[in-house]
């Protein structure tokens, strides 16, 4: 018996090592389940119209199926959602946001961001407090969620509460967790080939890491409208933040994890399946971008065999969770 706990405590350890997730987060306290509802809570848009969930959707693994998102009002943004999973442990936050790296900043840009509106709260604040206050529920969930803070509901509790939920997003139920825990039948002989293939080709030197993302900023020749690389008004990436011309189009390497349920693919959704992306890559960039001058240079042609793209694509499919957060 406890020899068997003993064996058993060293596979979960292992577990831990090897994927390096954060432990399951503890069962849901005040904060968290405040966290929940609000993140759920439309009235939190100035137009009573959209929640966090509306562009995050668990079925999604966090996402909204949409090329790029739909805000309140109705303005089409110019970013794909982005899944939630595991976000609490990435250390820079948005598609080219350097400036991002708490998902207690982060909230502020869907809630009262301009361009684009998205939950469109920028003018209705007082309103949105109001409106949390006359419900029958939350003063006292609030109250039970910052037991030390006087104050009556506040905006700042809002934010702590979304961001103490995001944290409790963690996955890590995939058959590659399981092959990465030392179970060798977790992963087909097509999705061991898929994963040989992506450390051999390269693809390990951005999707790295127990997200397979090293977090870092790359172009990875999307476009090139003016044969210097330029990218479409509003999807200048980096570049927009530092004006430098060697930043255009260059884009947080996203996390892979989910990668099958996140359709479309980039910081525009310009890629319909995860076999579009894989013409890039065999293309080493698109269009024209193949001869963009500020495409990262570990991005060279690649030859894919059809059994290279069905691995590839098997791979791609172990990376599924198969326990989502509700
Ligand atoms: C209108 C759709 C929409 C709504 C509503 C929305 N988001 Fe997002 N979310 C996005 C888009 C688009 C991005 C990527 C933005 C970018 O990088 O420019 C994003 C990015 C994020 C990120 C960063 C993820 C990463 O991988 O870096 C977090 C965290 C996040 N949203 C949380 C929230 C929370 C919390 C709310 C509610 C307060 C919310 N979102 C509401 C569309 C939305
Ligand atoms: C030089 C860094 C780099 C290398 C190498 C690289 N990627 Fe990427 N990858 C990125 C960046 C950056 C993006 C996002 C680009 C954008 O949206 O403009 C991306 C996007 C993706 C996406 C879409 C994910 C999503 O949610 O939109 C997939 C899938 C992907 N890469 C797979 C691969 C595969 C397979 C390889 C190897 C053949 C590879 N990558 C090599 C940097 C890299």
């Amino acid at each position: 018996m406890r020899l068997r706990l003993a064996v058993l405590s060293i596979l979960a350890l292992s577990i831990l090592v090897a994927c390096a997730l954060p432990a399951p987060s503890a069962p849901a306290n005040p904060l968290v389940m405040l966290g929940a509802r609000l993140f759920r809570e439309r009235r939190l848009s100035g137009n009573g119209a959209q929640a966090c969930v509306d562009c995050h959707q668990p079925a999604l693994a966090f996402t909204d199926g949409r090329p790029t998102a739909l805000g309140s009002t109705g303005e089409v943004g110019v970013r794909n959602s982005p899944s939630l999973l595991n976000v609490g442990i990435l250390p820079v936050l948005g598609w080219a946001r350097p400036d991002l790296t708490s998902l207690e900043a982060q909230a502020i840009v869907p809630l009262f961001g301009t361009h684009p509106v998205e939950m469109g709260a920028a003018g209705a604040e007082q309103s949105i407090l109001d409106r949390l206050r006359a419900d029958p529920t939350y003063p006292q969930q609030f109250a039970a969620a910052f037991p030390n803070d006087p104050k009556p509901l506040h905006w700042e509790q809002i934010i702590s509460a979304l961001a103490a939920y995001e944290r409790t997003l963690v996955s890590g139920t995939s058959p590659y967790d399981r092959w990465l825990a030392r179970d060798t039948t977790a992963l087909s002989a097509a999705a061991q080939r898929g994963l040989r293939l992506f450390q051999e080709v390269g693809c390990t030197a951005c999707h790295s890491g127990p997200l397979l993302t090293n977090s870092s900023y790359h172009n990875v020749g999307l476009y090139n409208l003016d044969g210097r690389g330029a990218y479409p008004t509003g999807q200048a990436g980096l570049y927009e933040v530092t004006g430098q011309a060697r930043d255009m189009g260059r884009f947080r390497v996203p996390s892979l994890r989910n990668v099958a349920r996140t359709a479309p693919y980039y910081h525009d959704g310009s890629a319909a399946t995860l076999s579009d992306v894989l013409d890039v890559y065999a293309a080493g960039g698109r269009g024209t971008g193949v001869n963009s001058p500020v495409k990262s240079p570990a991005l060279a042609p690649i030859t894919f065999t059809p059994q290279d793209r069905a691995d590839l694509l098997a791979f791609f499919a172990a990376l599924s969770d198969e326990l989502l957060p509700p």
